[in-house]
């Protein structure tokens, strides 16, 4: 598909594709013109291959040979079609990709698995209210999809199919706390068909899951402000595929659960659920009576309007109707083989599976995944070669629940354990203005200097750093303990060094019929210079992590937001009798490797300098660096969870805490009435010792 290079070249370049034109005339003259570099198959490449570390200019070439034609065009192609994983249209999407990869001249290949995918066949939902007899069907699909549209209409996968005939009750984000403050103004929910509004923190599957606790017999669920849009997604529990939980589901012979099986089952909801509109959910809380819950929650939503929560007088008639069964995925991989150590991974991934066209979830990050592929292709063509191996990867399924990428990490998980470097993730590239990331903390100092490198794609006259910096939140920075992105197994699962990058945030498509190139154009990136600026950082973070002699990694980073987080804890856990002084002091330990580690940093590049060190020297610290973050994880995981594993960051059931995960949930647990103290302490216990393990890595000496 090179052609499609040519024909969105912008104008002035095309004079340099005469074949007429020297090679040294097109690289002196500029960037621009370095994609034309690309389609003289008889370009050599010189001599010694080199890093950007030994030759800084490659990674000038890099970040001026970011195109938002180029990368408009990706984008353009890539949401032609709605291409829900395990459907036909998906396969072109995988073409479209792997066809890119290979006129790259990358090396190129496509993993398949086969998994439970769950689609709908039928849903219908009707209120009987109390000012007619007639039932009143209520639209459940995005107004202006006809039954014919490509678009799939919206449903929550792994529901289960079921019919529920109940008065409704409005039990706001369905939390615990939203449950005792309907049972304390004397509503029951036993019965009822409930109305959920998205947010507080909950997953869908975590609504469903406590609904049904609460004796709710289905659950339909609405997003504020989606104009019009209905938020499609997943309520399966945990992440990757259902019958093969903890292993790879590659074809032919592999161990698979029956549906039937306990391990399987407790991943599915056992109440049915249904997406609707803010506006098929306003009919039916304009109609409640009964009790005033309203003013204990801040925020609701259909301003003034709502005022009561039911139960009742009006009933809904809910029915949904899905199909779970076995599909073909596929991850398609470009692979950049390092030139001195081809064993030490740099892993960058974006999913390619969309609930409808995917122009923000996932393809803007599709789009940068490509163009990434493009320049590093550019700068192989000007003699790089990374000297760490740099993976490409474009995942499937993660819609359903991070499916592709789970499969990939659980097959590979010895080999991503002991060698590879980071993983840096990019779903939803860009879903407005602004940049937001999040990282585990060694990564932070890496981030705000590639940063610095990026111009701001709104005002060209500021690094992308310095707008971050005046316009972030406070911290700047997020922590990655929640499960919403392909980096979940990587970090949670295999201890990896993670980032997610994106542009804007809560953009109002999304998982909706709307969610499409035309949106993009209109609304997220109308020029596409924020999906330069992205694939810009992402690519640079690669280059540097493949490419630096030493792994860019600060320890002293983590050490302080450790203790951060510990502050945090102590203050929630005033006047409990339980000890955080394990955690304080292991944090010591890591602080102290940490010093030490940069100590011997500092030193290894002033002899770099004078070109005395040893390849294997160099390796050795590299592999502390490496290996610290795997120190975090624990063998028996989460408790309840236990495919999660890693103990600082990783999701808890219901908490706001953001790290300590398991602390979390024995905390969660007390506040249900039972003093468990001891249970606390305990969690705390297996945190100080996971700290312990990452320093006793970073120092990387045996006891
Ligand atoms: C009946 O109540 C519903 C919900 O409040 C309202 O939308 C509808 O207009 C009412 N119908 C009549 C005939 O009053
Ligand atoms: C609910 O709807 C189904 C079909 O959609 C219908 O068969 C059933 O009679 C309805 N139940 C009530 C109580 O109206
Ligand atoms: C690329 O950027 C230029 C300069 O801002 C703009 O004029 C052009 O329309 C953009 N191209 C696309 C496809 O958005
Ligand atoms: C942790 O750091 C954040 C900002 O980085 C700060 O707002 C917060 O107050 C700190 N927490 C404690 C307990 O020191």
């Amino acid at each position: 598909m090179a052609h499609t290079l040519h024909t969105n070249l912008p104008k002035s370049t095309t004079i340099f594709t005469s074949p007429s034109c020297t090679f040294v005339f097109i690289i002196t003259l500029c960037i621009i013109s370095l994609y034309t570099l690309h389609h003289h198959h008889n370009h050599q490449a010189p001599a010694t291959p080199s890093t950007t570390a030994q030759h800084p200019p490659l990674i000038s070439a890099f970040l001026n040979s970011g195109s938002n034609y180029t990368i408009s065009n990706y984008l353009r192609h890539l949401t032609l079609h709605p291409h829900l994983a395990g459907t036909p249209p998906s396969s072109a999407v995988v073409d479209y990709v792997k066809t890119h990869f290979e006129s790259f001249h990358l090396q190129t290949h496509v993993t398949d698995y086969s998994v439970l995918l769950s689609y709908h066949l039928h849903s219908s939902l009707t209120a009987h209210f109390s000012n007619t007899t007639a039932a009143v069907p209520l639209p459940l699909t995005e107004p202006g999809l006809d039954s014919d549209s490509e678009v799939v209409k919206p449903y929550h996968a792994y529901s289960p199919s079921g019919s529920a005939y109940g008065k409704a009750v409005y039990v706001y984000h369905g939390r615990e706390e939203d449950y005792r403050a309907l049972a304390s103004a004397g509503v029951d929910v036993k019965g009822c068909v409930a109305v959920a509004k998205r947010g507080g923190g909950m997953s869908r599957n975590a609504v469903v899951a406590k609904a049904a606790e609460k004796g709710v017999l289905a659950v339909v669920m609405y997003t504020d402000n989606n104009g019009g849009g209905v938020e499609r997604g997943t309520v399966l529990d945990g992440v990757g595929d259902p019958m093969t939980p903890g292993w790879a589901a590659t074809g032919g012979d592999v161990e698979r659960l029956g549906v039937e099986d306990s391990e399987v089952l407790k991943r599915f909801p056992t109440v049915a659920s249904l997406p609707i509109s803010a506006e098929t959910a306003a009919l039916i809380l304009e109609s409640l009576e009964g009790a005033r819950v309203t003013h204990l929650w801040k925020d609701v939503d259909l301003v003034g309007k709502l005022d009561r929560v039911g139960p009742g007088p009006t009933f809904l008639n809910f029915t949904y109707q899905g199909e779970n069964k076995m599909a073909t995925i596929q991850n398609v991989f470009a692979v950049i083989r390092g030139s001195e150590e081809p064993d030490r991974f740099v892993v960058l991934g974006n999913h390619r599976d969309a609930w409808t066209y995917g122009a923000v979830d996932p393809n803007s990050g599709t789009a940068a995944l490509i163009d990434i592929a493009r320049r590093y292709s550019l700068m192989m063509r000007m003699g790089w070669s990374p000297q760490r191996t740099i993976f490409l990867c474009s995942w499937d399924a993660e819609e359903f629940g991070m499916i592709g990428s789970t499969e990939w990490v659980e097959q590979n998980l010895a080999n991503l354990g002991s060698k590879a470097v980071a993983y840096i993730n990019v779903d939803c590239a860009v879903q407005g203005p602004g940049f937001f990331a999040g990282t585990t903390p060694q990564l932070d100092d890496i981030l705000v200097e590639v940063t610095k490198k990026v111009t701001d794609p709104d005002f060209s006259d500021s690094t992308l750093f310095e707008k971050w910096r005046t316009s972030s939140e406070v911290p700047m920075i997020q922590r990655l303990s929640d499960v919403f992105s392909d980096f979940a197994p990587f970090l949670h699962h295999a201890g990896v060094p993670s980032i997610d990058l994106y542009y804007g945030k809560d953009f109002p498509v999304y998982h909706t019929a709307f969610d499409s190139y035309d949106w993009m154009v209109k609304y997220g990136d109308p020029f596409f210079h924020r999906h330069v600026a992205v694939a810009s950082v992402w690519g640079l973070l690669g280059l540097r992590l493949a490419d630096d002699p030493i792994i860019p990694f600060n320890y002293l980073s983590y050490a302080l937001q450790l203790q951060n987080h510990t502050d945090s804890l102590y203050k929630l856990l005033e006047g409990d009798d339980v000890s955080l002084h394990p955690i304080t002091s292991t944090i010591q330990e890591l602080e102290d490797a940490a010093k030490q580690v940069e100590d011997e940093i500092k030193k290894m590049r002033e002899e770099e300098s004078e070109g005395r060190v040893s390849v294997m020297k160099r390796r050795i610290l590299n592999d502390r660096l490496m290996l610290a973050e795997r120190g975090f994880l624990d063998s028996d995981g989460i408790k309840g969870r236990q495919w999660f594993k890693h103990l600082v960051y990783g999701p808890a059931s219901e908490s706001k805490l953001g790290f300590f995960p398991g602390v979390a949930d024995a905390i969660y647990e007390s506040k249900e009435g039972k003093k468990q103290q001891a249970m606390i302490q305990h969690e705390i216990w297996r945190v100080a010792r996971a700290i312990q393990r990452a320093a006793a890595a970073l120092k990387g000496q045996l006891n």
